[in-house]
């Protein structure tokens, strides 16, 4: 059973069970299932892999890294980064579901020697200091409260020179964010900071800016080019919408109407530990 309400917020009992199904239905070989296959379903944030693949390339892997996912949701990314990368991930995730699929799908793809996969808070890492090469955390923050432990604690375990990406939602200046949303339903548990908050706590717990991107432009392109293919072929049978429960379509939509109407920014921020 969830213990907290961001665990409750991201649950739904049956995620494994939905993501074969729909598989199924789209036609994928769940005997012989290729990593591939699980793109459009576990890339749980705008944009999806292509997303995933710009954040990967921003921290230059080799294939000797540790890498640490922060938040990492039923393990799209780390697949991703493991698969192309070809190095270790650790990805930890408050959501025990989230958890349990993630191992379940890293067999199915036989990525599991490759990720190991942790139940831990953001906030309190079970790792020792200086564990990893490089780390990212992608639209975790938002649900977030005590930024300057979740920040602390990635640059914590980082080795020093140890690369760190944020990808996440900011807030805007277009006025209240809509809800509900991926991350809440109604604003409970929705901690948005500015960028300029974001980068003045990243600054506060050692972290050297390296780049900020405004990601705005290539997630506004991306929702355009999604509703006209929904316009053209009706909805999709595979999407990460399975991950977002029974309002999925209300909470992609404000997604989509805070993210146009300048509510909320999407910004990535790589940075270093020195
Ligand atoms: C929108 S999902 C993103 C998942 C993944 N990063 C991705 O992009 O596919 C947000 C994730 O953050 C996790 N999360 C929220 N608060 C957390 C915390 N304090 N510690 C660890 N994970 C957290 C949730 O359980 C959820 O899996």
């Amino acid at each position: 059973m969830p213990d907290n309400e961001v665990e409750t917020h991201y649950s739904r009992g049956d995620l494994y069970q939905a993501i074969t199904g729909a598989l199924e239905a789209a036609g994928k070989n769940l005997a012989n299932l290729q990593p591939e296959d699980l793109d459009p379903v576990e890339h749980f944030h705008g944009r999806g892999v292509a997303a995933t693949a710009e954040l990967a390339a921003s921290l230059e892997p080799l294939p000797e890294h540790e890498i640490l996912d922060i938040g990492s949701g039923i393990g799209g990314p780390a697949r991703y980064v493991a698969r192309t990368f070809g190095c270790r991930m650790t990805g930890i995730d408050l959501t025990q579901e989230f958890c349990q699929v993630a191992r379940r799908l890293n067999q199915a793809v036989g990525l599991a020697d490759q990720i190991r996969i942790e139940q831990a808070s953001a906030t309190a890492l079970p790792f020792n200091d200086g564990s990893f090469d490089a780390a990212y955390s992608q639209n975790v923050s938002m649900n977030i409260a005590d930024k300057a432990a979740f920040l602390g604690e990635a640059h914590r375990v980082l080795r020093p020179g140890g690369a760190f990406a944020l990808s996440e939602l900011a807030l805007g200046d277009g006025g209240e964010v809509l809800y509900p949303v991926p991350w809440s339903s109604d604003g409970v548990h929705s901690y948005l900071l500015t960028e300029q908050q974001t980068l003045e706590a990243l600054g506060q717990v050692g972290f050297s800016v390296v780049s900020v991107q405004d990601n705005g432009p290539a997630l506004r392109q991306f929702y355009q080019a999604q509703r006209e293919v929904v316009r053209r072929d009706g909805p999709p049978k595979l999407g990460n919408f399975i991950l977002m429960g029974e309002n999925a379509k209300e909470k992609a939509r404000n997604a989509a109407r805070n993210l146009e109407e300048g509510r909320v920014r999407a910004i990535e921020i790589l940075c270093r530990r020195d």
